[in-house]
């Protein structure tokens, strides 16, 4: 994450020269980088892994201050991700690797799911909702991302495959509290 500084002086010096501000000076702005706290796991296309990501990622939502509901939301979209990437993308195929990203960030936890397959056209996804699609036991999974989720994108990879990238922000209350009590879960971003 980026913050701006105001800060002082023609060169954009640091905050502690902003203080002592020579009034015929230029305001300039100064970014401040905090540090996003990384963890990524690669997994066989094997569904035996996909309870561990859930955890991973359910885990990664306490440390970045997402309360227990929506860790658990969280936890189940990325999930749907990872089982898709398994099951449609990699087609179970050994040697073809899922990579789980997990980016905590002060404000957002963002996850980013990349497997080795062919892509899909999202154009063509049925609607879950469809009346003649709700008594099917399939094809709900990214309709879930997108619920639990604040953003949900698709892109394909330079290799053909699919990155899932969904973003969990913190909710404001929490954020000025900096407690951990219930976020609410918020309708899901576009899936592009
Ligand atoms: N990573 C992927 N690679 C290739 N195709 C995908 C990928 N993810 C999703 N799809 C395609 O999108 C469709 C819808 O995915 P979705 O997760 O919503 O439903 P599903 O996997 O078919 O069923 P469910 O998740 O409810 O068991 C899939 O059937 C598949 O055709
Ligand atoms: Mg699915």
């Amino acid at each position: 994450m980026t913050r701006l500084v105001a800060a002082a002086g023609r060169t954009g010096s640091g905050a502690r020269q902003a203080r002592g501000l020579n009034p015929s000076s230029a305001r300039v702005a100064v970014r401040k980088k905090t540090p996003t706290r990384e963890v990524r796991v690669q997994i066989d296309s094997r569904y035996e892994f996909i309870d561990l990501v859930q955890r991973m990622a359910e885990d990664l939502c306490r440390v970045a201050r997402l309360g227990r509901t929506t860790a658990l939301n969280v936890g189940l979209a990325v999930r749907e991700a990872a089982a898709n990437a398994i099951k449609h993308g990699n087609r179970l195929q050994a040697g073809k690797r899922v990579l789980v990203i997990f980016q905590v960030e002060p404000q957002k936890l963002v996850v980013v799911v990349r497997d080795q397959g062919r892509g899909f056209d999202l154009q063509r996804l049925k609607n879950p909702l469809a009346p003649e699609n709700v008594v099917q036991n399939h094809g709900r999974g990214i309709f879930f991302m997108k619920s639990f989720a604040d953003d949900v994108n698709f892109s394909r990879l330079p290799s053909g495959g699919t990155e899932v990238r969904m973003e969990k922000r913190v909710g404001k209350r929490r954020r000025r509290r900096g407690l951990a009590t219930g976020t609410p879960i918020r309708q899901g971003g576009e899936v592009r």
